[in-house]
């Protein structure tokens, strides 16, 4: 009798970008970063892991369309959560989930949000299959180290609320670790609309676009070393005086920074579009005539922008957005509106 688990796990948000590894294989990082976590009902992936002694291979589908297992950072979590179950076997611990480490597993993963669109599809994807494995064969604990070698941004969506990546210093990597740093009711009025300004496949994937900016930026040298340490600890400050100036104006420096060492890399990489320019514009506009601080974007590796706000200016807002690309010039555009929440 085959035993089968589900679980979802949120989209994260990066405020202060990851860009750049020192280690491709391990997936370790040349700066820390800090996101915050989207509500379990947003946007998320779907993860459903079949185990039975009848299958005869491990095999996975993603969005209904079965895909290569032997992906090498696919791999990696297989490997390493049966290496945790094992582990846990010899040391005898009785609560031990009795699913045969031997046993193949059919893995099914959708999305309900665009793949590959800048959306972080990776993050919630990653994570969401090493909790559900976990699940499956019984392993508990930290769990964040294998979800970042799936992809790195993905160690982050283990937890809720606003996490950060510490980078960490050790080889191995065993240091390079994701951490809640306030849970998901710290700031319930924060709010993170999506505008989508395309629902299109990124030219350039952040895989190959980070290898690309550490072997040609120097821009982005200078970034992981002498910008982002003190930006860490400015952040976080923030988040924890919930001082939404403060986490509005580093979101934003931190977006234009990032997407100023894609220009700096070599071929330039461009993720902003016309609308992107547009939804900065707008934004600073905005800000300017309410002579404070009410909005803040920031934009990963695709043209969409994710916007931060508080509750009370939600709707005026998206007003501004509204008047600015009325739907029917732009039939692609909408705006969601989501609440800040906590992960699996
Ligand atoms: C721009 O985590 O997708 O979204 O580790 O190669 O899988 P890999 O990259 P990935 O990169 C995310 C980059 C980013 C910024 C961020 O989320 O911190």
């Amino acid at each position: 009798k085959p035993k089968i688990v589900t679980c979802t796990a949120p989209v994260n948000i990066a405020v202060i970008k990851y860009w750049g590894k020192r280690n491709e294989e391990l997936i370790l990082p040349i700066n820390s970063s800090l996101s915050v976590t989207l509500h379990q009902d947003q946007l998320k992936t779907t993860t459903t892991v079949a185990t039975s002694r009848s299958f005869q291979e491990d095999r996975i589908w993603l969005n209904g369309k079965e895909e290569d297992i032997t992906h090498p950072r696919l791999q990696s979590c297989l490997r390493e959560i049966r290496r945790l179950a094992r582990k846990r076997r010899n040391d005898g611990d009785p609560s031990l989930d009795s699913t045969g480490l031997s046993h193949k597993v059919h893995i099914c993963s959708v999305n309900n949000f665009p793949t590959a669109a800048g959306l972080a599809s990776s993050a919630a994807g990653f994570a969401c299959l090493v909790y559900t494995l976990a699940r499956v064969f019984g392993v508990e604990g930290e769990l964040s180290g294998i979800a970042r070698q799936g992809s790195g941004s993905a160690c982050r969506s283990m937890y809720g609320g606003f996490v950060q990546w510490i980078m960490g210093e050790k080889e191995d990597g065993k240091d390079s670790l994701a951490q809640q740093v306030e849970p998901q009711t710290h700031w319930p009025e924060l709010r993170i609309l999506v505008v989508v300004a395309s629902a299109e496949r990124k030219p350039v994937g952040s895989t190959s676009g980070m290898q690309t900016s550490v072997r040609t930026s120097c821009l982005l040298k200078h970034r992981a070393q002498s910008v982002v340490p003190e930006r860490m600890v400015e952040m976080i400050d923030a988040v924890r005086r919930k001082d939404f100036p403060a986490f509005a104006e580093l979101t934003m420096k931190d977006s234009n920074q990032f997407h100023a060492t894609c220009l700096d890399t070599y071929p330039p990489i461009f993720y902003l579009s016309r609308v992107s320019h547009q939804v900065i514009s707008l934004v600073h506009r905005y800000n300017k005539h309410y002579g404070e601080t009410r909005v803040a974007y920031t934009f990963d590796a695709g043209p969409n922008a994710v916007i931060f706000t508080l509750e009370q200016h939600v709707p005026e807002f998206v007003q501004a957005v509204q008047h600015f690309f009325p739907p029917d010039t732009n039939g692609e555009d909408f705006i969601k509106g989501l609440p800040v929440s906590h992960a699996a």
